[in-house]
């Protein structure tokens, strides 16, 4: 008996005649269900003979525009796929033939490709269709199925998904550095916070300590003047006064000649009185300081000093001139001598000492060299000053933005200088006295 098969499906059951219009009906309806689910598929679904050519092909061929169904029917798997043909090197070619041997030792085959002909991903699969019951496979008969996916927007998905990822990537790194360098600027800010607040912090220690010094300063310099009115005014108002009684007794007892050199004498002493008295107030502060000048100040304390101190000579370079010297100055270049030149006398040993005062367009400079013992060395903790002379006077100079520097070789003298930087303001003052000099 005669039994026909489609798709590898009998037909007929054993004991079974099917007629021609059985096979007919049965052909039809396979088509239908072919048509059914395949043409409803969004991928290619294409029936291989044993050469690899298509029997059976979905709509989908025409939809990827390959050609109508009727058209691609016998053309192998590679032409169905590039019917327009490809170079040698066609990389779809090579693993269609790789998968076929694969089929054919029994193996299911599946690759993934980006196919530049089609311009798609492909995901092909291939299975072989096993043989019918009977073992029989008629020319013409399946003999495996191939499925074409086409997976482009799951690619360009997972490739969207991969620039995104390096974008987000990129962007933490961005953004992690730059949280890096605001970290590193608040540190730094954190840091120079830090220094200026114990800058702060120890400039008020000073200035607590300044103020301290400076009432100290006051007070042993009220001590000083009420000791020296005490000790010369006070003692010759005393001896004035008893003259005076002394007088007045001679005089009620008609001793006229006696009477006449004791006022004689007491009139000297009210002189010499006037003359220590004039002495404490210019050792205070001297008039010509206010009357002409600094420079001319300085002059006269040098002539003071020769005076005071017979064996120290000294040599005097005030290339200034009163005007030149803003008058903010006026007193720290003053006291700044006077403390220097007590030093001398007191400290040095000295048989020269020079005082220099000079004007540059922008600097006040002050020397004070003498030739004496020189500045004893420093203790281990760098600090030999036992007075408040020199601290006092480093103080006073920093606060009128001078700097101070000392220099000494034991044996070899001291040399004291001080240069002030004059300020725009103390410029301008500056240009306005000499103005006013030279109308004068
Ligand atoms: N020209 C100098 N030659 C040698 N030694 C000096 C000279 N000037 C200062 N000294 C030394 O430096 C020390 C400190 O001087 P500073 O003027 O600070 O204090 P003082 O003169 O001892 O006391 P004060 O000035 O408070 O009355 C002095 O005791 C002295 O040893
Ligand atoms: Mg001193
Ligand atoms: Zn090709």
């Amino acid at each position: 008996m005669d039994t026909y098969t489609l798709g590898g499906s009998t037909l007929a059951a054993a004991g079974t005649v099917l007629t021609r219009e059985d096979v007919q009906n049965a052909i039809a309806r396979a088509k239908q269900d072919w048509e059914s689910t395949a043409d409803t598929l969004p991928h290619v679904v294409c029936l291989l003979d044993d050469q690899r050519c298509a029997v059976r092909v979905n709509r989908v061929i025409e939809s990827w525009q390959l050609g109508r169904v009727n058209e691609v029917l016998g053309r192998d798997m590679h032409e169905l796929l590039h019917p327009g043909g490809c170079g040698p090197d066609c990389e779809l070619g090579r693993l269609l033939d790789e998968s076929w041997k694969r089929l054919r030792d029994g193996q299911f085959a599946e690759f993934e490709v980006f196919d530049c002909t089609l311009e798609r991903a492909l995901q092909v699969a291939l299975r072989r269709i096993s043989a019918d019951a009977s073992g029989r496979r008629s020319p013409g008969h399946a003999r495996a199925v191939m499925i074409v996916y086409d997976v482009t927007p799951l690619h360009a998905a997972r490739a969207a998904l991969v620039s995104l990822n390096e974008s987000l990537e990129a962007r933490v790194h961005a953004r992690t550095a730059e949280l890096e360098s605001a970290n590193r600027d608040l540190q730094n800010e954190i840091l120079r916070r830090e220094s200026a607040e114990d800058a702060l912090r120890q400039s008020r220690n000073e200035l607590a300590l300044l103020s301290q010094q400076l009432i100290k300063a006051q007070e042993s310099e009220r001590r000083r003047i009420a000791q020296e009115l005490h000790d010369s005014v006070g003692q010759s108002l005393s001896a004035i006064k008893y003259s005076l009684e002394r007088a007045t007794v001679l005089h009620r007892q008609e001793r006229h000649a006696d009477t006449h050199p004791l006022l004689i004498r007491t009139v000297e002493r009210v002189q010499e009185t006037i003359s220590e008295i004039r002495a404490i107030a210019a050792n205070l502060r001297p008039s010509v300081l206010d009357d002409l000048g600094v420079a001319s100040a300085l002059a006269w304390l040098c002539r003071e000093f020769g005076e005071t101190y017979p064996d120290i000579g000294v040599h005097t370079c005030i290339s200034a001139a009163d005007p030149d010297i803003p008058q903010r100055l006026t007193t720290t270049v003053f006291r700044c001598t006077q403390e220097l030149l007590n030093n001398v006398a007191k400290h040095a040993k000295a048989t020269h000492v020079s005082v220099a005062l000079a004007r540059e367009t922008s600097t006040v400079t002050l020397i004070v060299c003498d030739d004496g013992v020189g500045l004893p060395r420093a203790s281990s903790s760098g600090s030999f000053w036992l007075g408040h002379g020199i601290r006092n006077l480093r103080e006073r100079t920093e606060m009128t933005g001078g700097k101070l520097t000392l220099a000494s070789e034991p044996g070899c003298g001291t040399r004291a200088r001080i240069d002030w930087h004059l300020t725009s303001t103390d410029l301008a003052d500056a240009w306005t006295a000499q103005s006013a000099t030279q109308l004068k």
